[in-house]
């Protein structure tokens, strides 16, 4: 199968839409634009853009060596027009490095996993589908869904399950994992899926699956998907040329939250209330192009239904940061 049967691009015409003024902005100064897309994933959005900006340049960021290669095999035909950068989407300055460029035009971060991860039987990431409970998305590192099990207290585990999947049902879910473990290691998703299955009261059983939100913690916890996207929202703001945007797809509220705040602060002044003019240096850095989240549209979402959840946001950098020199 080839990458493109293995994900659908999520609001690909919007972000097209959306990242396109950057694009051709650079290309009418004379430069060649680039885009760094953060999250290559099968490449679906990379094509596009590559597609329709004859001059442009993308490096694409993946941690997970199989969406580099698979990518990269459905990118081949635009050559060294496509950087692939194999590592986590934080180290926006390697893909700046590997580009030798200072700056960019636009960054894309379609968050999350791609449908390939979900689908790969032997990833553990999918509460339908019995497998080792690995859920490492870059398979490097020693922390997997397993180990989490096995070695975290009762207490960090609900705490996990309450903050990153927003289970009511956290403490119990909780308290149940740690007398199965006494039993035997929980390893397989069918294993923690039966654990689950029998700790939830039959009141709530249909209330959606009761592993869902489980696996989400579990996956954002193995991935430390929460820590990395707070560090790299500011180095992307940093890293775009002024007229540069910046489009992120958040499919769940926590990563949401982070990057509608990250963006609202740099629209900002930072100017203090009882400064008559505004300083230079005080100015907003950014221009938000939508207002609040975007979501699919429904045709979209009866399409793809994993667009369902997705919220859009984007913004443009309007002046040089206080910290940057005159963009290259
Ligand atoms: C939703 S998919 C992207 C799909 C892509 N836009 C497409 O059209 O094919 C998300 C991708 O981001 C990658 N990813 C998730 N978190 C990452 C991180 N912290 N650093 C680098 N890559 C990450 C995943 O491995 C996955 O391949």
């Amino acid at each position: 199968m080839d990458a493109s049967e293995l994900h659908t691009p999520v609001m690909l015409e919007r972000t097209l839409e959306l990242l396109a003024p950057a694009i051709e902005r650079a290309a009418a100064e004379g430069r060649a634009p680039l885009v760094i897309d953060g999250t290559l994933g099968m490449g679906g959005h990379t094509e596009a853009l590559l597609a329709a900006h004859p001059t442009l340049r993308v490096a694409g960021i993946d941690r997970d060596p199989d969406a580099i290669r698979l990518a990269g095999e459905r990118l081949a035909r635009f050559g060294d027009r496509f950087i692939p950068v194999r590592s986590t989407y934080d180290r926006i300055d390697l893909a700046l490095e590997a580009a030798g460029a200072a700056r960019c035009d636009g960054i894309l971060l379609d968050l999350g996993v791609s449908s390939l991860q979900l689908d790969a039987a032997d990833r553990g990431f999918a509460y339908a589908k019995d497998a080792p409970l690995d859920m490492r998305m870059g398979q490097a590192g020693d922390v997997t869904a397993a180990s989490i099990l096995a070695e975290r207290s009762g207490r960090e585990l609900a705490r996990l399950f309450r903050v990153y999947g927003d289970e009511k049902l956290a403490d119990r879910y909780a308290r149940a994992i740690v007398a199965a473990r006494e039993t035997a290691p929980i390893e397989t998703s069918a294993q923690l899926v039966d654990i689950l299955q029998a700790a939830t009261p039959r009141a709530l059983a249909n209330q959606g699956h009761p592993a869902k939100r489980v696996f989400q913690a579990l996956r954002i916890e193995v991935n430390q998907e929460l820590a990395i996207l707070e560090r790299t929202l500011p180095a992307a703001i940093a890293a775009l040329a002024v007229g540069g945007r910046l489009v992120v797809l958040a499919y769940q509220s926590l990563e949401d939250r982070l990057v509608k705040r990250a963006l609202q602060a740099a629209a900002s002044s930072t100017a203090p209330r009882d400064l008559p003019v505004e300083l230079p240096e005080h100015a907003p850095e950014l221009r938000l192009l939508v207002r609040g989240a975007e979501l699919a549209d429904d045709a979209e979402r009866a399409r793809n239904p994993r667009s369902a959840p997705v919220r859009l946001r984007a913004a443009e950098r309007i002046r040089a940061a206080s910290t940057q020199g005159e963009p290259s």
